[in-house]
């Protein structure tokens, strides 16, 4: 198993896959990756269909712009988000959490009032679609730990973004309302490991000198 530094050094999006089966551990300690994630207020939005069916895999392909890899990958891990984690009953489990296990007492700021707490979670439902963002840059993250996870594993996998008709993904899975895939993993043992890609510099992503000491 490799380090957390070691795994982000090694990814690579892999897109070409041996057809072996990947061990049932390795893709529970993929879905525990996801599972243990942090999220805003602890909302966990993220859901998970594993598909190993070679048939559903083909649909996956379709929907998915035809990218060849995800067919072949022994398992796709459909990422999705479910707006209901955002509704006032879910929102009310959270908050009492947080109470439960202390959290509240390490807040600050406004949010160390509890008044001011107790509006946000009085708040009524609103469009839950509005949470959609918020939904989707949480279950990232998530999908962020299971691709290093798979890595640390010795493992290869792709971030698939693109994905064709959010509707035909309702259809072939049988979504529950206010669900919605936002990603698709495929993840297997890499056929070629390809070279790093390039990045922009250091200099590039900062928007300003770094202290003068580093
Ligand atoms: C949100 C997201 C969506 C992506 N969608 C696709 C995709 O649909 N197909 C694909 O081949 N690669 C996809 N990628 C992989 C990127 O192309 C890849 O991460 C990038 O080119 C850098 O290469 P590397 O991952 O090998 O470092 C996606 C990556 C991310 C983070």
């Amino acid at each position: 198993m490799l380090t957390v530094s070691e795994a982000i050094n090694q990814r690579r999006s892999i897109r070409s896959f041996r057809s072996d089966p990947l061990p049932d551990a390795a893709i529970l300690e993929i879905l525990e990756a996801a599972r243990l994630a942090p999220s805003g207020s602890n909302r966990q939005p993220w859901r998970f269909i594993v598909v190993t069916d070679g048939d559903e895999k083909t649909r996956l392909r379709k929907i998915c712009f035809d990218q060849a890899f995800i067919e072949e990958a022994p398992v796709v891990f459909v990422c999705c988000v479910d707006l209901t984690a955002y509704a006032k009953a879910s929102r009310e489990k959270r908050s009492r959490e947080f109470i439960d296990f202390g959290v509240t007492e390490t807040l600050s700021g406004y949010f160390a009032d509890p008044a001011i707490r107790e509006l946000f979670l009085n708040e009524p439902d609103s469009d839950l679609n509005v949470h959609f963002m918020s939904a989707m840059a949480n279950t990232y993250i998530a999908i962020e730990h299971m691709v290093l996870t798979a890595t640390a594993l010795g493992l290869g996998s792709c971030w698939v973004g693109a994905i064709g008709s959010v509707e035909e993904m309702n259809a072939l899975f049988h979504l529950p309302p206010a669900t919605f895939v936002v990603a698709v993993l495929p993840v297997g043992h890499s056929a070629k490991l390809p070279p790093p890609r390039p990045r922009i510099s250091l200099n590039s992503i900062l928007l300003r000198p770094l202290p003068a000491r580093l």
